[in-house]
């Protein structure tokens, strides 16, 4: 067993036991890969300000995000395709989420449907909503959400068409895997991997196929979304699934005051602060710089959460100190997926909280609810002066 201390190790792993095509989709950004970069290179500019002789005992990393209780304001993010960094991936993801006590948000592009992991799990999770043109199916989506008792939808509003990752084209992307000679040279290198695959029934997008019509490769996810996403989405129709889901709603994606505002009115219960971890819009800011003016627009109007570019206890820190209330890990968890399944999204977990605890105990606090910037020394002209 290796000893992991940091998300790094497990990444390391995960290349090691995961096919490449499927490592390669978690670890890229969109284009030049700019804004996937700078959501990390931003987080190391932010310092900290060491305090001493400060009572360390009776810490708490204990929250809530959206009035639901946290064991740490950390949730996972919804990643598409998680089900083949590991076989059952999503269940697995979930259940080391419900053990930690921190929020797990289902993909609409999953392998494991709801339905699958509802029945394996038995804390409500969130489920995180792709807007698609076909309302029929949109209305069946929704219904299977709230037989399977999530708690909350998360709408993500940042791809109704799909940012380019050459490395997924070049790679032929695909669930399952189509054979070809570079695909198969690389699944004989992955056998672990590959047996453990063999013995589940989840390998495709288990929310779509079988449910959504019209759809000619459900396997590739670039030409179904090509196909079935809805390029027309707008603030009404947000509006719209927001009344059709009718129960908490978190609005993913939002880099900007206008937009937050936008969703603030609507009557969102939070907001992401999210460039989709650098996969979309390459050359948008990274999300962490884009925090604080979007804090002075809707901080005290709607719950902000941060995801993009997290990948220790420390950026984590840095976020709620500058005031979100919650943040979420995508690659960082499935890091641990790809490398140790189950135990290796709870190692994941594991690394962060200890990180978050003793980073906050050596900034001299003892409660994540009551940080605020001055445990950070944040560079002057951090924002940007953008025209
Ligand atoms: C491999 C991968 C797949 C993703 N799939 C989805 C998805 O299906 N729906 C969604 O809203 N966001 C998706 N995201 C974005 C994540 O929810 C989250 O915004 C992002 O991973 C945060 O950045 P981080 O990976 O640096 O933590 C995906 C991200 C990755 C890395």
């Amino acid at each position: 067993m290796p000893v992991i201390t940091t998300i790094a190790d497990l990444k390391r792993l995960h290349k090691r036991r995961t096919p490449k095509m499927f490592y390669d989709y978690a670890e890229s950004g969109s284009w030049t890969e700019q804004t996937f970069r700078e959501n990390t290179s931003d987080f190391d500019q932010i310092r900290f300000k060491q305090r001493v002789a400060v009572d360390m005992t009776n810490r708490n990393t204990a929250s809530q995000m959206i009035g639901q209780n946290v064991a740490m304001p950390v949730a996972l993010a919804p990643v598409g395709l998680t089900g083949m960094q590991c076989a059952d991936g999503e269940i697995k993801a979930a259940r080391a989420a419900e053990k930690f006590g921190v929020p797990f948000t289902l993909s609409t592009m999953s392998i494991c449907s709801i339905e699958d992991v509802a029945e394996n799990t038995t804390n409500p999770f969130w489920f995180q909503v792709y807007t698609l043109k076909d309302d029929d199916f949109m209305k069946r989506l929704f219904d299977r959400a709230r037989a399977a008792k999530c708690s909350a939808i998360v709408i993500t509003l940042d791809l109704q068409i799909m940012g380019q990752r050459h490395k997924d084209l070049k790679n032929g992307l695909s669930a399952p895997p189509k054979f070809t000679a570079a695909s198969i040279a690389d699944l004989a290198t992955k056998w672990g991997w590959g047996i453990e695959m063999l013995q589940t029934r989840r390998r495709f997008f288990g929310n779509i196929v079988g449910h959504a019509q019209g759809v000619t490769d459900p396997s590739s996810l670039a030409s179904w979304i090509a196909e079935a996403f809805d390029h027309a989405l707008d603030w009404d129709r947000v509006a719209q699934l927001m009344k059709m889901w009718d129960g908490p709603v978190i609005l993913k994606g939002i880099m900007d005051a206008d937009d937050a505002r936008k969703a603030a009115e609507l009557g969102a219960d939070a907001i992401i602060v999210s460039n989709h971890g650098g996969r979309q819009l390459d050359g948008a800011l990274s999300s962490i710089r884009a925090l604080p003016a979007i804090m002075d627009a809707v901080g005290d109007k709607v719950e902000v959460h941060l995801d993009s570019g997290i990948r220790s206890g420390q950026d984590v820190l840095k976020a709620l100190a500058m005031g979100a209330k919650g943040t979420y890990i995508g690659r960082a968890f499935v890091n641990g997926l790809g490398a140790m399944g189950e135990k290796g999204v709870t190692s994941a977990l594991e690394v962060i909280h200890k990180e978050l605890d003793l980073t906050m105990a050596l900034c001299g606090r003892r409660d994540v609810n009551t940080l605020d910037k001055d445990i950070l020394l944040i560079p002057q002209g951090f924002e940007g002066q953008w025209q």
